[in-house]
């Protein structure tokens, strides 16, 4: 099986990216979150440009995410990253924000079939890079997704990686696994799934079910539990230890470049909102004063006991 990191605006940034690679098993590829192309002159950015820079991101396969519904955004942003010495490039067609939507990009484009596969005829002869599409299989009703697959079908994609929910289901419910299941009988795109796979068990009934894909992609169950990876290949957790010295290297990194107590304190609660759930007594003990907390004194005496009295549990 081959792992991608999910996108996760905010989240799987390159400090993200690189803390998680120092200590835990490595992804094949690390998707970063969308770039959102604006305005003719600037590309990208200053945020956006830091995300991608090479310097950030050594030893990782990277395949940057695309946000736009517009071919000529898409190929200026496309040949700035091919300069900087990627080779591949994802197209987002999946984020479901209502702003987003509303201009017709990410799921809302979707909505647009007969301008999508202009916006493809006009990228994939516009560059000469991989190009591969991750999305959601339609905004109201999942009868929609083969009228997209037929689309995605007639173009030479590097891989289709489907998060099998529709726009307006946001991240709830569960996944469609089924319709998930019949495009793997038909299309002939590289399949990569993408939801709902948090534990080693629920990984385990994947394979089982789908034993001809060989690629799934991880996102929220890698930042509740960053040793995902190494349990489902190897069948062990890394020990507590490894994580909070994970989670050290990342408070310090945002530390480093945030500017200030609020914005490091903010990223790190929302970390740890997906992360504490790995941890005993997170909910009756710790959730509630992490919420609460505001100064990063009180914030890392919370942390050090979450690490000193609480064991790993939920993972299986
Ligand atoms: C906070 C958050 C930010 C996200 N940002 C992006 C993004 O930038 N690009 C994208 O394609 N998907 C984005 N997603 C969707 C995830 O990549 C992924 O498809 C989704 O979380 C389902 O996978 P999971 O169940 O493994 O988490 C985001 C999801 C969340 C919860």
């Amino acid at each position: 099986m081959r792992y991608y990191m999910a996108p996760l605006e905010g989240i799987t940034g390159y400090i993200y990216r690189n803390a998680y690679s120092t200590y835990f098993k490595r992804f094949d590829k690390y998707f970063t979150p969308f770039l959102a192309p604006h305005g003719e002159k600037e590309r990208l950015t200053h945020r956006e440009r830091n995300d991608v820079a090479p310097e950030h991101n050594e030893g990782l396969y990277v395949v940057p995410q695309i946000l736009t519904n517009k071919s000529s955004e898409f190929i200026r942003v496309a040949n700035y990253l091919q300069g900087l010495g990627y080779d591949e490039v994802n197209l987002n067609l999946g984020c479901p924000s209502g702003t987003v939507v509303s201009k017709g990009k990410g799921a809302g484009f979707l909505a647009r079939p007969d301008e999508l596969k202009q916006f493809l005829t006009e990228i994939f002869d516009g560059i000469d890079m991989k190009i591969s599409i991750k999305t959601r299989i339609g905004m109201y009703d999942t009868t929609e997704f083969s009228e997209l697959l037929d689309i995605f079908e007639q173009f030479p994609l590097e891989e289709l990686i489907v998060h099998p929910r529709l726009r307006e289901e946001f991240y709830t419910g569960s996944p469609h696994r089924e319709v998930f299941h019949d495009a793997v009988s038909h299309a002939k795109n590289k399949l990569c799934y993408n939801g709902d796979l948090f534990l080693k068990g629920q990984l385990d009934a994947f394979k089982q079910e789908e034993p001809n894909v060989e690629q799934v992609m991880l996102g929220r169950g890698v930042l509740r539990n960053p040793g995902l990876l190494q349990l489902a290949e190897e069948g062990c957790m890394p020990d507590k230890m490894l994580i909070k010295e994970f989670h050290d290297k990342l408070y310090g990194d945002y530390r480093d470049v945030l500017p200030g107590d609020r914005p490091t304190l903010f990223k790190m609660k929302e970390l740890w909102f997906y992360m504490g759930t790995l941890f005993a007594g997170w909910e009756e003990t710790y959730a509630k004063q992490m919420r609460k907390c505001n100064r990063l004194s009180d914030y890392e005496r919370i942390v050090k006991q979450i690490f000193k009295n609480q064991f790993l549990e939920n993972y299986l």
